[in-house]
Order: structure tokens, then C-alpha cells, then sequence
């Protein structure tokens, strides 16, 4: 397993993908697309000679085929087309595509060499980065899975074109988690932006500079022994959202999630670790307008804090967060009772 990867930020996508073809030592290459990229985006690589005659193994679309089936599917049509330890795998998706095709790739024949495509907003700035891998098992997201890093993540922002405001917004959720762990300039870069009139150019620098800030905690940190931790900040409160929006048969895009739990997990920051109310007002106001809300009574709080403790980052069932002292200013491992939980599921249904 290795830590290691190559970020490549891409203005010619023809060219770089053959220069890393070209580094990596392969005998056969394989295209794995969902049936939505092999519609919108591997158009976009059919003229490149090196992949033109690579076999594309198609997927289903969505969460829901983040499988054990979907990886066996993978794991055969590899088989199939004749590959070896020396093959190499491109995942040309979203955070689906390249957790998927990234534990495939780690697992066949003990591991061959995976690049990453990402062609969402949300994978090209969190889930193709940092070598996360895996799929969804027993009801529970990313249960089991490796770390590994792909060879290279090659990030054309070319593909946000194709995305939905909805998913614009998705990613961009995971941009504000980096502003906030990072400085106060960068995080009145992204206030600042609007999400209702994308400015692509801009979203592009905005891009390069968010991954910046995943790769050097990513480099720092990578088997999430320590400073990792701060990649979590939202996601405790977020993933107990995402969930219980599944149990209840609607669905939210995960960066929605992500970014009502930042309101709640900046309010227990204010709370706890003196995080600047201004702060907290402007991430609120700037979530509210974007992202709307999610309609939670207190009937509700004993199963969202019942999700929170199956959270794969707690340790002997204590829930675990990531809070802040002030932006970048990074408290790992820090605990809340049920009342301080309580008192920040109430801000965020009225704050
Ligand atoms: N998505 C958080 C991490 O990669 O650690």
C-alpha cells in the first residue's frame, strides 16, 4: 500500500494523461466509468491515443452501487480483460467511481496502479485525494476499504461544466471545511463567491488551492492517526444527517450534509473552544442562502446522536469532533455530552 500520489492540475488533458501513462509502468489499461461519465465525460478522452483502444468498464450511477456486487463486477471484467499486476486502472468519476475503482484497484491480484479522474467538484477537492478507498457494506458508508493512494489524481476543472448547481454546491461544502481549517483569507475568498453565477475561472484557482490544503494535511497525516482529524470538521453532525435523510427515503447530496453539520459543529466550537461568533454568523448566513435547511424536530435528536455514535472515528463509543478555536486554529479529539449536542441540533433548527 503506498501514501504517495501525483497531483497533477491539468490545462491539456490529452497531454498530461499520456505523460502519466507513459510514467507508469503498464502492460494494459482499463477505463472505468459510471453509466453518467460515460455519457458526459469520456467523450471528452476518446481522442487520446494511448486510451483510445482501452476497455471501459461501466458502472452504475449513485451511491446506491458503492457495492460489494459493483466491486466484484470490477473485479471480473478486470479478470476478463486480461489483466495483470501490471495493468493499470483509470477511475474517470465522481467520489463513487474513485473510492470504488480505487479499492478494486488496491485489491486485484494484491494491488495494481490506479489514476483518478475526478469529474465532480466534491472528488477533485475531498474523495479522489489522499488515497481513501472503499465501498458501502451492511447499511454503513465506506465500511470497509484501504488506504492507498492513486499513481496520480489528474484534476480538470473542465468537467464542472457538466456538473448541477446542486453538485456545485456539494463540493464547494467541502471547500468551506478547508477555508475554515485553513486561514482567514482563504475563507473570505469563499464567502465571497457566488454560488448562484459561477465564475469557473475563479472556481479554478479556488479549486487548486483547497486540494493544496487537503494534500498538505493529507502528506502530514496519512492514516488519519492525528491531524488528518481536522478533514472531519462537520462531518460528525454531517454524516448523522446524510443518514437519517436515507432512513427517512430522501436522500441529500453529502456536501449538503456536510455543510449543516459545519453549523452545528461551529456552534459547539463558539461554545466549547471560543470559536468567533462573527464567524460562526457569516458560515451560517452563507450556508442558510446556499444550502437551505433540513427539517429536524427534537423527536428526532435521540436517533441523530445514536447515528453519531457509529461514527467510524470514535473510540469505545465516545463521539469524537473536530472543533476550532478560530479559523485554523485546529482542536482534534474533543468530546460534547448529549445536552451540548442537544443545545447545537436547537441553534441549527433556529439559529
Ligand atoms: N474526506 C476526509 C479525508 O480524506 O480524510
Amino acid at each position: 500500500m503506498t501514501n504517495k500520489q501525483r497531483l497533477v492540475l491539468s490545462s491539456d488533458i490529452a497531454k498530461e494523461l499520456t505523460d502519466v501513462i507513459d510514467q507508469c509502468e503498464h502492460d494494459r489499461i482499463f477505463l472505468l466509468v459510471d453509466t453518467t461519465t460515460e455519457r458526459l465525460c469520456a467523450p471528452r478522452l476518446q481522442d487520446i491515443g494511448v486510451i483510445r483502444n482501452a476497455p471501459h468498464i461501466i458502472i452504475g450511477a449513485t451511491d446506491t452501487y458503492k457495492n460489494l456486487d459493483t466491486l466484484a463486477q470490477v473485479w471480473t471484467a478486470l479478470g476478463e480483460g486480461g489483466a495483470s499486476r501490471h495493468s493499470l486502472l483509470i477511475n474517470l468519476g465522481g467520489g463513487m467511481v474513485t473510492d470504488l475503482g480505487g479499492f478494486a484497484a488496491s485489491t486485484f491480484k494484491r494491488g495494481i496502479n490506479y489514476v483518478n479522474i475526478p469529474t465532480t467538484l466534491l472528488s477533485m477537492v475531498d474523495a479522489s485525494v489522499g488515497g481513501k478507498t472503499g465501498i458501502n457494506f451492511n447499511g454503513l458508508k465506506n465500511e470497509i476499504g484501504v488506504f492507498n493512494a492513486a499513481h496520480t489524481v489528474i484534476l480538470d476543472t473542465q468537467f464542472l461544466r457538466t456538473l448541477d448547481s446542486e453538485n456545485i454546491c456539494s463540493g464547494y461544502a467541502e471547500m468551506l471545511k478547508h477555508g475554515l481549517i485553513s486561514n482567514r483569507e482563504n475563507w473570505a475568498e469563499l464567502v465571497n463567491f457566488d454560488l448562484n453565477k459561477v465564475d469557473y475561472k475563479h472556481l479554478q484557482d479556488m479549486v487548486a488551492t483547497s486540494v493544496a490544503i487537503k494534500e498538505k494535511v493529507v502528506m502530514e497525516d496519512p492514516l488519519e492517526k492525528g491531524i488528518r482529524k481536522a478533514l472531519n470538521l462537520g462531518h460528525t453532525v454531517g454524516h448523522a444527517f446524510e443518514s437519517l435523510a436515507l432512513r427517512l427515503d430522501r436522500p441529500v447530496l453529502h456536501g449538503y450534509a456536510v455543510a449543516w453539520g459545519l453549523i452545528c459543529e461551529l456552534y459547539l466550537s463558539a461554545v466549547k473552544t471560543g470559536f468567533p461568533h462573527d464567524i460562526l454568523y457569516q458560515a451560517v448566513n452563507f450556508i442558510r442562502e446556499n444550502y437551505g435547511r433540513f427539517d429536524i424536530d427534537c423527536k428526532q435528536y435521540p436517533e441523530i446522536i445514536e447515528l453519531m455514535t457509529h461514527d467510524k472515528k470514535n473510540t469505545a463509543g465516545v463521539i469524537n469532533f473536530t472543533l476550532l478555536g478560530d479559523i485554523g486554529d485546529i482542536r482534534i479529539n474533543q468530546t460534547a455530552d448529549r445536552k451540548e449536542i442537544e443545545e447545537a441540533l436547537d441553534f441549527f433548527r433556529e439559529g
